[in-house]
């Protein structure tokens, strides 16, 4: 047993954190998100992803997550898919508070500020849970240092799917701290391409027939004012990617920051 009485049969394996499940919230039979303890020596840049698993056999599944709250967190929060028979998903799926989660100990990644270029506008194109990298960096100071506003699209099938990105919205609206700072700095453009919504689309369509720009009352990217961090299904990463290099802009990484970055969300 462990330190909360839980069974355990395997031993945690040498260099992996074993932290604590502290809350988990359900949203829909395929998306959930949690959240654990963060070790004291565990340092992250927000938008970093981090390789996690189950101390539930004696060589555990390991899968890669977005950290999805923001580097100043004391908690570790993840948002995940579950996948009925994923090695990890569908063990992960039914964690309970008091539970141990492993954690590696090294964060890394593109979407991160650092391979940016300052500038006006960074719009964050997420589907699915690829919003999470996202939850992390609308939450953190530096991000509206670097940028004077902040797009956040996020494209679901369905409205139940869109629910964890207007919770983390409405979240940053009401914060005492920095309510005000995003109400003016943050935009969010949520769609959806299988259920009726304000905006049903796909964020291809919607870029490239300028319907995003428009809506939002905003110039045609541009790589003068604009960045893009782009994070959901590899397809999408292509689609979306070939039309931010069409409108001029160029990739960027923490060696040499540029215009774009990508990354694909974990999917399985
Ligand atoms: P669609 O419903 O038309 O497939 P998933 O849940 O499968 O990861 O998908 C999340 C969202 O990403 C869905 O709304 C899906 O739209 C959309 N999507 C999938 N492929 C692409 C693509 N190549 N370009 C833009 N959006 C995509």
């Amino acid at each position: 047993t462990n330190e909360i009485g839980r069974k355990q049969d395997f031993p945690i394996p040498a260099g992996v954190h074993a932290e604590r499940v502290v809350s988990v919230k359900h949203y829909t039979d395929r998306l959930f998100s949690f959240r654990i303890t963060r070790p004291q020596s565990f340092r992250f840049r927000s938008g970093e992803f981090v390789m996690i698993g189950l101390p539930n056999a004696e060589k555990p599944v390991f899968r890669a997550y977005s950290i999805a709250s923001p580097a100043w967190d004391e908690e570790l929060e993840f948002y995940s898919i579950k996948v009925p028979n994923g090695p990890l998903t569908s063990e992960l799926q039914k964690i309970a508070p008091g539970d141990t989660v492993l954690l590696r100990q090294k964060s890394t990644g593109t979407l991160v500020n650092d391979a940016l270029s300052p500038a006006k506008r960074l719009y964050m194109i997420a589907t699915g849970t690829g919003i999470a990298p996202f939850a992390s960096l609308i939450r953190d100071p530096d991000t509206y240092d670097k940028f004077d506003e902040i797009v956040l699209t996020n494209t679901c099938r369905d409205v139940a799917e869109l629910h964890y990105g207007n919770e983390l919205i409405e979240a940053l609206r009401a914060d005492p701290l920095i309510g005000e700072l995003v109400a003016e700095r943050v935009r969010y453009y949520p769609t959806t391409t299988r259920e009726d919504s304000p905006v049903k689309n796909r964020i291809t369509t919607l870029i490239e027939s300028g319907q995003l720009f428009s809506d939002l009352g905003v110039e045609p990217l541009d790589a003068a004012h604009d960045r893009v961090m782009i994070c959901g299904s590899l397809d999408m990463i292509r689609d979306v990617k070939e039309l931010v290099e069409k409108a001029g802009l160029a990739e960027g990484s923490n060696a040499a920051p540029a215009d774009f970055v990508v990354e694909r969300a974990f999917v399985g």
